[in-house]
């Protein structure tokens, strides 16, 4: 653990005289110093533009630029690099999907079904279609603390359902959706499948083959990448038919005063200068992960996520929300602490050096479905320790006494 912990040099910081604990990794995960010196080393050496000039620098640049992508496309095992657009973040390319294929395709009456527990950027694009578009919106709500599959069955099962876009992994119960059938229901009956994966990135590999999906999204910096970065993978023929999303530069193959034609996969979707040095620091967060290995990480969460819930099922004070089986579980928990506010909770814990989320965490329609106004979210990664999950215990349990 020490070796890996050195890895990130924010992780050795005094908080209030106190070390770091870092539960918020829900939120945004912390940068390893492969990914650091790999920006650093972008505008100390090649800084230039890409596919734009023919300079030394310029090709160094595209170059850099176009092998992330490549290495993207490994990581998630997409079948060409055309597939994989960046954005600057899930939800951009969420919106982007929403605003061009949602936009030409989803009609008056047609469906979008979500998940209750999704976040507000895979809603509030649907949301917008609904107004535009006249579409209707259906949720799958959960049962016994997990997604309610019986339910998603059934409401796959109307015709007028187009579009299935769901998260992978809430982010704010941690909890791991059963997928695999419903995106076999979905795919029999000609619905789109959109996958929000922005809570697996970090957590586990991503095949976009074998998940069936035609569209998946992620961000850069819960993927211990930089901020700024996001990536839509989707299948080349749909990407092909999908109008072009924003206008400008590099989007474009001809420009006339009374028409454009645009670029090919996957430029027609990046218009405008990209975010390069951002590319390059996701690229190597990608050969990080890499280095470490999915095992070893994957391994260390489940000791975490045990341990974690172990340790908070013998408080007596708190409520947990979501099923507790830790077998499909992220490090990740959602709670309260009967009668303190979520907000003081989370102050404490800062005040002590923890860093948690507490309010909603972009979730209100699943607070609103839980009927309480927000919970407190440890959201743990690898490179945390049960020693660490020791002292968040202790310090829960003063708060409690501090309030009752
Ligand atoms: C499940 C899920 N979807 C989408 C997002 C949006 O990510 P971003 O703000 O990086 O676009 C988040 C961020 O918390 C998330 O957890």
């Amino acid at each position: 653990m020490e070796e890996i912990r050195r890895h990130f040099p924010i992780l050795s910081q005094q908080i209030n005289g106190q070390s770091l604990i870092y539960f918020d990794n829900g939120a945004t995960t912390q940068k390893p110093q492969a990914v650091i010196e790999a920006i650093g080393d972008f505008y100390r050496t090649s800084n230039s533009n890409v596919h734009r000039s023919m300079n030394c620098l310029a090709e160094s640049a595209t170059e850099k630029y176009e092998a992330a992508r490549e290495k993207i496309r490994k990581f998630i095992n997409a079948s060409s690099a055309k597939e994989i657009i960046f954005t600057r973040n899930a939800t951009e390319a969420i919106n982007l999907v929403a605003r061009t294929w949602g936009g030409d395709n989803l009609q008056a009456g047609d469906i979008v079904v979500l998940s209750i527990a999704e976040h507000h950027s895979n809603i509030v694009p649907w949301l917008q279609l609904q107004k535009k578009n006249k579409i209707k919106l259906e949720f799958i709500d959960l049962s016994n603390g997990s997604l309610n599959l019986a339910l998603a069955g059934k409401l796959l099962a109307n015709p007028k359902v187009k579009l299935l876009a769901i998260q992978t992994i809430s982010n704010t119960l941690g909890i791991k959706h059963d997928l695999e059938k419903l995106i076999i229901q979905a795919k029999a009956n000609k619905i789109k499948v959109l996958l929000d994966a922005s809570q697996s990135s970090s957590h586990e590999p991503l095949d976009v083959r074998k998940l069936g999906c035609d569209w998946l999204a992620f961000s850069g910096h819960k993927t211990f990448g930089p901020t700024g970065i996001g990536v839509l993978y989707g299948q080349t023929e749909l990407l092909e038919k999908m109008p072009e999303f924003l206008g400008g530069g590099d989007m474009i193959d001809e420009v006339f005063i009374d028409r454009f034609t645009t670029n090919e996969l996957p430029y027609k979707f990046e218009a405008g200068t990209p975010h390069i040095a951002g590319v390059i620091g996701l690229g190597a967060a990608v050969d990080f992960i890499g280095s470490l290995g999915w095992a070893k990480i994957q391994d260390q969460e489940k000791k975490l996520t045990k341990y974690l819930f172990k340790q908070m099922s013998k408080l007596d004070f708190i409520e947990i929300y979501g099923h507790q089986d830790t077998n499909r579980h992220i490090p990740t928990i959602a709670f309260n602490i009967n009668g303190v506010h979520g907000h003081d909770v989370g102050d404490l814990l800062g005040q002590a050096g923890i860093a948690v989320r507490a309010g909603q965490h972009c979730t209100q329609p699943l607070h609103d479905y839980l009927e309480i106004p927000g919970t407190v979210r440890a959201s743990l990664s690898f490179y945390n320790t049960t020693e660490e999950i020791d002292k968040f215990i202790e310090v829960l349990k003063s708060i409690n006494q501090k309030f009752h």
